[in-house]
């Protein structure tokens, strides 16, 4: 059976570590893995635009040939399952895919494919390039991951970035809470803290959007309300500590979950994120051809 990477799950404490500091490495200059001989096939059944396009970066950099399946165009539009068309490209010699879809564990009707799957993303179960993107992002400013105290702000029940997180965060010896409103509680994952008390606390704030595609319309939701009970205000930013960091996986809603200007505050990473995600991306690549021995 490949080895895949669709949950977090699906890697040791060690080798997240290693996909962390070959990250950091790869940002420092280091010479990328190149197969020229290699195709990936990128397949996003859901709107994207970081994770897409920074898989697809980091698939040049490493010199691959980069399928880039077109949805709109394929023969999914005439009936052709997600099984038949991922067997369809590993028959043409496709040798890795990247899939981002809205179903949560798509890649479980994937299990009799003999190529490896790298998720993008599955629904509201779990991103794992993120969640790697994310925990590079604070080694690299705190030097660490245990001991860490970290709230995650926002739709958490539909949230696969909290999820992911939540799982790899506090099995690396972080300490995780949540801020959200009720109709946002995930009693599968950690406590709900009240935003207000815990903000002076915390060495990282992680913002997340309201999902609002997956809400099916059942959730009444004002921006203004939501920004001042749960958003990161400036007098919220006033209250962070010295060394405290503002992360969030993004597209950000500018004035909902962050107040505008605090986008590019000093204590924000969002777009140093979005380059750590072209960095981690190349060292999971890196990782899936070896261990599978492509
Ligand atoms: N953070 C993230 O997954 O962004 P995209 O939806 O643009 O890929």
């Amino acid at each position: 059976m490949p080895k895949n990477l669709v949950a977090m799950s699906d890697l040791s404490n060690e080798e997240v570590y290693e996909l962390i500091r070959r990250g950091l490495e790869l940002k420092n200059g280091a010479k990328p893995l190149a197969r020229e001989d290699l195709f990936v096939g990128n397949l996003f059944f859901e709107n994207s635009t970081r994770t897409k396009h920074s898989f697809e970066v980091a698939e040049h950099k490493l010199k691959l040939n980069v399928i880039n399946f077109e949805t709109s165009t394929s023969s999914i539009n005439k009936g052709e399952s997600l099984y038949d068309t991922c067997k369809t490209l590993e028959m043409i010699d496709c040798k890795i895919l990247v899939i981002r879809h809205p179903e949560r564990e798509y890649y479980k009707n994937l299990r009799k494919l003999n190529i490896p799957l790298v998720s993008g993303g599955d629904g509201s179960g779990e991103h794992p390039s993120q969640c790697l993107l994310d925990l590079m992002t604070m080694y690299e400013r705190f030097g660490k991951i245990e001991g860490l105290n970290v709230v995650i702000v926002g739709d958490i029940k539909n949230s696969r970035v909290a999820r992911s997180n939540y799982n790899i965060l506090t099995r690396l010896g972080a300490k995780v809470n949540f801020v959200c409103p009720e109709v946002f509680v995930d009693k599968t994952l950690g406590q709900v803290v009240d935003f207000d008390e815990i903000i002076s606390q915390v060495d990282v704030c992680m913002l997340l959007r309201v999902q609002h595609e997956r809400h099916d319309g059942q959730v009444i939701f004002d921006k203004e309300s939501y920004h001042t009970g749960y958003g990161l205000t400036l007098e919220r930013y006033k209250k962070l500590k010295d060394g405290a960091i503002i992360m969030h996986p993004a597209p950000v809603n500018r004035g909902v979950e962050i107040a505008d200007e605090l986008v590019e505050a000093e204590k924000s990473l969002i777009f140093e994120q979005m380059k750590n995600g072209m960095y981690v991306r190349q060292a999971i690549l890196e990782k899936i051809i070896r261990d599978n021995n492509l």
